[in-house]
């Protein structure tokens, strides 16, 4: 199980590597007065990191008896969603520059959460 847990925090990592490499790449991409694009990649990013986080959890308080943080999971959670939600929109209509950085400064928040909340 522990290596199940290794290959969950493996794919977390991906998961955040291609969110914010997506946002990254659109934001230094982007042609002098074109508009910013929520891409698929940031689509995928959030989904990976909502899935394997929830499968940590999960694995860490079932089957491996680690102790769980549930106020800073919580929170990291809400974060998640609402970038998700603007994610989501993004997909659909365009986002405004506000909503579309958004998506990168909660992306950087849940990480400073993970490392700094201890
Ligand atoms: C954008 C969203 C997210 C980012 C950038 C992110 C980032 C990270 C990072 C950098 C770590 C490693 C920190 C460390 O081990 O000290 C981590 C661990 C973890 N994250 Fe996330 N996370 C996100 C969303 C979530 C969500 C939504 C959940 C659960 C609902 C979650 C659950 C966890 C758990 C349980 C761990 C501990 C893994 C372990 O060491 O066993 N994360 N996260």
């Amino acid at each position: 199980m522990e290596i199940l847990r290794l290959l969950l925090v493996f794919l977390h990592f991906i998961g955040l590597a291609v969110l914010i490499g997506a946002f990254v790449a659109q934001v230094s991409g982007r042609p002098k007065g074109g508009g910013f694009t929520v891409t698929s990649g940031m689509l995928h990013g959030a989904l990976t990191q909502l899935v394997t986080g929830l499968a940590l959890v999960g694995i860490r308080e079932g089957a491996l008896d680690l102790p769980v943080d549930n106020v800073k999971i919580g929170v990291k959670l809400l974060v998640l969603i609402a970038i998700l939600a603007l994610v989501l929109v993004g997909r659909r209509k365009s986002l405004a520059t506000g909503g579309f950085m958004a998506i990168g400064l909660l992306s950087v928040l849940n990480v400073g959460i993970a490392v700094f909340w201890t």
